[in-house]
């Protein structure tokens, strides 16, 4: 009966979305595919950067992100999450002055949306065991300089009042953010197989 009612709602789930309940098992295969087409729309965006903003490209001075460390125990899915939410909080910003495409703005705040969609569903349960944890340092600190990072690049933002050459100098920041999201995502594929190994355990106990 249980298991006749999970079959239906994986079908459910199958057909009124892209999710899959295997999709979850590989996690890291979509994520890896979205980060790349991410970058890509990034890209696409716009074109090359421009001349007249040479000069005030000196003008930002963001902490390095491929100088956060990013230790082994470190928590990916929390960090992915984080980075993914605040790319989608900068993009929300006001582009009007961006002289961007606008069918590629969309698809790349559609595409990072689905990605944090995805993560969440996936892994809400497990996420908010590990976020309740208490006093743990490794990620705690990890949070608090992604998010320094990331208020540097809203402030420049706001500072240079939303200008082109602003947006042109985040636009080619931010995709520096894209091999980080990709090592981490690397992680996740092994932290999936401790994740089953766990349920399997979990099993056992119950059913002894
Ligand atoms: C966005 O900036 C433009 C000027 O660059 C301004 O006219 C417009 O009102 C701003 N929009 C919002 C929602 O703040
Ligand atoms: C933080 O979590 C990691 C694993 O996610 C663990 O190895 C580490 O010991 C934890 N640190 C503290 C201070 O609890």
């Amino acid at each position: 009966m249980i298991s006749r009612s999970l079959l239906q709602f994986c079908l459910m789930l199958l057909f009124s979305s892209e999710i899959s309940c295997l999709d979850c098992n590989r996690l890291h295969v979509l994520q890896t595919r979205m980060n790349s087409d991410s970058l890509e729309r990034l890209e696409k965006m716009g074109g090359n950067f421009p001349f007249q903003c040479l000069n005030e490209r000196t003008a930002f001075k963001p902490r390095d992100i491929l100088k956060i460390r990013l230790s082994q125990q470190e928590n990916a899915k929390v960090a992915i999450k984080q980075i993914l939410k605040e790319l989608f909080h900068i993009f929300n910003n006001n582009l009007t002055q961006a002289a961007w495409d606008g069918t590629s703005i969309k698809e790349f705040q559609n595409g990072l949306h689905q990605q944090i969609e995805k993560l969440e569903t996936c892994l809400s349960a497990e996420m908010e065991k590990e976020i309740t944890y208490p006093g743990n340092e490794t990620i705690l600190l990890t949070s608090l300089k992604l998010k320094r990072y990331f208020q540097t690049v809203d402030d420049f933002l706001k500072e240079k009042q939303y200008s082109q050459c602003a947006w042109e100098i985040i636009r080619a920041e931010i995709s520096r953010c894209f091999p980080i999201l990709d090592i981490l995502t690397k992680r996740l594929e092994n932290e999936g197989t401790i994740y089953l190994f766990f349920l399997e355990k979990t099993q056992i106990i119950l059913y002894e």
